[in-house]
């Protein structure tokens, strides 16, 4: 029960995505959480305050002027009696009321009173989300402390638009809940794990360099997941355009080269995982000036060599971590390409992604893999970065469990 003890109040907001908070109470509560409930004028429309209350067990508060909401627990007691405050879902409106302090109904009025962690789970039109005032308003929240779980792409539920606005499923808001009240289970703690992601940069002169499309995002999904199950992470980020990850030291490089020797300098490890696309090759003699375009001289060629390949380096090295995980992104033959990387690099498991479909692993936000081993082959569905990730932590604290501390 991650979340017993816990009361969490649930400000329902007026948007659709109001029926999934049914849900969202019934896993909070299955939890062990004891979850309370505000509803908006508007929420009242999408959902009833009967099914509300039926499934939270408890008064619905839906009024700042009914004398029995007001005289019984009031906007102050309501704030200070709850452990965290999840907004959800979170329209345009009710984010603008909070970032601009307003407080003309109970549910801005609780938000007001508070001192307390306040999670919002964003959910709007795409171009709502996109507005300017709309991002201001979450600039300025961010920047006031306040939390955000989603809002993901997808389909609308009211139209026929896709694009990002979608609230976060039930089951993530409750995971972004459990890591705010710090109750998840830390199965990695007293675990070294190191990670590589994103590009890297190998340069032709002190302008031009050779690059790759990856962005970073899994790599770093995957050491805040690691880091959210209690691990030590040290990552070794190429030049990505992400923010470096919460609780997860970062070792930021440009090329192999130095993300080979960075990793090398953490070591040892408990586990490493390789999800960085390493440049393969490299300029063999990268320019100390600009290469000036000479009229008549035609273009030049650039002789390349070959980069070091660091997590064969890890794998077949004598102090190797207990648990080496590379990647591999493949276009075809994925299963069987993947098998043979395993062999060659000395990895025990790895993960592998079929880059060749449109909106595929590089650069998207969804993944799908599959996880290799001696033994088998796991076909994971499609999914966000981020629950690759949190499923990949989960598989890493399983194969860390059986090494003595
Ligand atoms: N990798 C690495 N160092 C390199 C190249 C790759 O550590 N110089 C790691 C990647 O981080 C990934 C795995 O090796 O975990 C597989 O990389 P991939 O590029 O898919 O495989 P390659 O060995 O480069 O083979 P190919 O490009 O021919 O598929």
């Amino acid at each position: 029960m991650t979340l017993s003890d816990k009361n969490i109040l649930l400000i329902i907001g007026g948007g659709i995505a109001a029926y999934k908070c049914l849900d969202l109470i019934r896993r909070l509560r299955e939890r062990g959480a004891s979850v309370r409930c505000v509803m908006t004028h508007a929420a009242q429309q999408f959902v009833t305050p009967l099914s509300v209350g039926a499934l939270s067990a408890d008064h619905v508060f839906t009024d700042l002027f009914e004398r029995q909401d007001e005289h019984d627990v009031g906007h102050i007691r309501l704030s200070r009696e709850a452990d965290l405050i999840v907004v959800a879902p979170a329209t345009a409106d009710l984010m603008a009321k909070l970032a601009n302090g307003l407080a003309n109904d109970l549910a801005s009025t609780v938000l007001l009173a508070t001192d307390k962690p306040v999670l919002v789970a964003p959910a709007m039109n795409p171009r709502m989300w996109a507005h300017k005032a709309t991002l201001r308003n979450v600039a300025t929240l961010r920047a006031d402390g306040v939390h955000f779980v989603g809002p993901r792409k997808g389909e609308m539920a009211e139209s026929n638009e896709t694009g990002e606005g979608r609230m976060a499923e039930p089951l993530e808001i409750v995971a972004a809940i459990e890591s705010l009240v710090d109750t998840a289970p830390k199965p990695l703690a007293g675990k070294r794990i190191i990670i590589t992601s994103g590009p890297t940069h190998e340069p032709i002169d002190p302008v031009r360099y050779i690059a790759n499309r990856s962005s970073g995002k899994q790599g770093h999904a995957i050491a805040a997941a690691l880091a959210r199950l209690g691990a030590d992470v040290q990552l070794v980020s190429g030049p990505v355009d992400l923010d470096d990850p919460d609780g997860v030291s970062t070792n930021h490089v440009q090329t192999a080269r130095e993300m080979e020797a960075q990793v090398h300098a953490l070591l040892p490890a408990d586990a490493a995982i390789f999800v960085a696309a390493v440049a393969d090759w490299r300029s063999a003699d990268s320019a100390d000036e600009k290469i000036k375009k000479v009229a008549g001289a035609g273009a030049p060629a650039i002789q390349m060599v070959e980069n070091p390949d660091i997590l064969a380096g890890v794998g077949h090295h004598k102090n190797r971590p207990y648990l080496v995980i590379g990647f591999a992104a493949e276009t075809q033959n994925m299963i069987d390409n993947a098998k043979a990387k395993l062999k060659k690099k000395g990895a025990d498991l790895i993960v592998a992604n079929d880059v060749s479909h449109q909106g595929g692993a590089m650069g998207g936000d969804d993944n799908m893999v599959s996880i290799i081993s001696r033994t088998g082959t796991d076909e994971w569905p499609r999914m966000p970065k981020e629950a690759v990730a949190a499923r990949l932590a989960l598989l890493v604290a399983e194969r860390l469990k059986t090494i003595s501390v």
